[in-house]
């Protein structure tokens, strides 16, 4: 879509259309704090006399809060998690590495690896969520590609992130579910070739359906895999059901499909806290719960710069199989970020393995946002920083010459 034409080896400048670049605009009083943090800074930063209008930051100086909050970006490293508060200042590290704004809704897009061609739908606060929640494609294209390619359906699956990777990883998307409209118009939207239906999966009604639907879909055939993204809290609101019992969780409602469609594989994504939840048990009686059933089931923590998405985001995969054997993880491709004492002290782990990608090579090349609209015309090529990350985002090169690309320069 993005191809630019080369004539005699030299790149023709071609105007693109860049879709949600807008940002949460910020009070005067936050573009006076942001405007005093400089790219690896934090709320530190802030002077005194501005910091005193502000009861929460005060409250912050006064308890030590956490050094990610008001944290402006480096460009020379992967971001830190974008999570669903990057329309404010004080929740993350969300301020531009060198604008007195924060990123834009398609720059966090970009830190979360979704190509630019992938366009988000419905209310703003909406986008927000459909990012930060978002599987960052290029961790599920990964953990995708350790499956056998098949068909496969995505639950929980909100703008696509999981289902994009997925598909990158050459599975086909036959059906996916989920319970909100806004994440159902974006996903709808991007998967033309995939039958999203509504379905609230604290209701046995909806859980029945969706599993109709998706027999539907398979007309006989076997399921090769089911993925899910269920939210970790469980269904405490669902009246009945005691708070206690970790089957009351969203994560369990997977499991009654599982139980009727016998998918060969699954592949769960949740957040690291899974692994602690009431001690281990969460995720202790679900993965029993997958071996009662005939899986042979493994968990793995993944770093998603290893995997070339900027970003540091650490996730939980569970991976089972009906064949009895287990998968392993992917092979990293690239050095996963560690810190030492404190902020600043930060170093790459694997230095045998490519550096990770960068802020300035995830989103140096955008132009500046425009607050009447979404859709901003640019030419990349006219852009300061070029990186082989940026064009596999505007999908000029393929995956496979991105890796190339970045393995030769480390
Ligand atoms: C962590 S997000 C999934 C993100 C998705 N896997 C992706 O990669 O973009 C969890 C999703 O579960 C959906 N959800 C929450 N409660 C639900 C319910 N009761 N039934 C069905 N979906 C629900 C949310 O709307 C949200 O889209």
């Amino acid at each position: 879509m993005f191809e630019a034409e080369a004539t005699d080896g030299h790149e023709v400048d071609q105007t693109i259309s860049l879709f949600n670049h807008v940002t949460a605009k910020l009070s005067d009083l936050d573009l006076e704090m942001v405007k005093s943090v400089k790219p690896g800074g934090n709320w530190n930063d802030i002077p005194l006399k501005t910091a005193k209008k502000s009861k929460r930051l005060m409250q912050i100086r006064n308890s030590g809060g956490r050094t990610t909050y008001y944290g402006r970006l480096r460009p020379d490293l992967p971001s830190y998690t974008i999570n669903t508060y990057f329309n404010r200042p004080g929740n993350g590290t969300f301020i531009h590495p060198e604008r007195n704004r924060l990123i834009s809704i398609r720059e966090a897009a970009r830190l979360q690896s979704f190509s630019d061609d992938f366009r988000f739908y419905g209310s703003l606060s909406s986008q927000y969520k459909q990012i930060g929640n978002a599987v960052p494609p290029l961790l599920a294209r990964a953990i995708g590609s350790m499956i056998p390619a098949s068909r496969a359906v995505d639950l929980f699956c909100g703008a696509g992130g999981m289902s994009n990777g997925l598909i990158q990883a050459g599975h086909k998307v036959i059906a996916a579910a989920d319970v909100n409209n806004h994440m159902l118009e974006t996903y709808g939207e991007n998967h033309n070739q995939t039958k999203s239906v509504k379905s609230d999966f604290t209701k046995n009604k909806d859980i029945t359906e969706t599993i109709q639907s998706i027999e539907g879909s398979l007309a006989g055939k076997t399921l090769g895999l089911l993925a899910a993204g269920p939210p970790c809290q469980g269904f405490s609101t669902a009246g009945k059901r005691k708070d206690d019992d970790p089957r009351n969780s969203l994560l369990f409602a997977a499991l009654k499909i599982v139980d009727t469609l016998c998918p060969e594989h699954i592949l769960i994504e949740n957040v690291l806290g899974l692994k602690w939840m009431k001690g281990g048990d969460i995720l202790g009686s679900f993965m029993q719960h997958l071996e009662s059933l005939g899986y042979a089931a493994s968990w793995h923590k993944l770093y998603a710069e290893q995997f070339g998405v900027p970003q540091r985001r650490r996730r939980i995969f569970v991976l089972a199989s009906q064949t009895g054997n287990e998968f392993s993880p992917p092979e990293p491709v690239f050095s996963r970020v560690t810190t030492g004492r404190t902020r600043e002290d930060i170093h790459f782990k694997d230095s045998h393995l490519a550096e990770p990608v960068s802020v300035d090579e995830a989103i140096g090349d955008m132009p500046q946002v425009c607050e009447d609209t979404d859709c901003v015309e640019y030419q990349p090529s006219n852009t300061k920083s070029r990186s082989t990350y940026q064009q596999l985002m505007r999908k000029e090169i393929s995956y496979e010459k991105f890796i190339e690309g970045r393995s030769k320069k480390a």
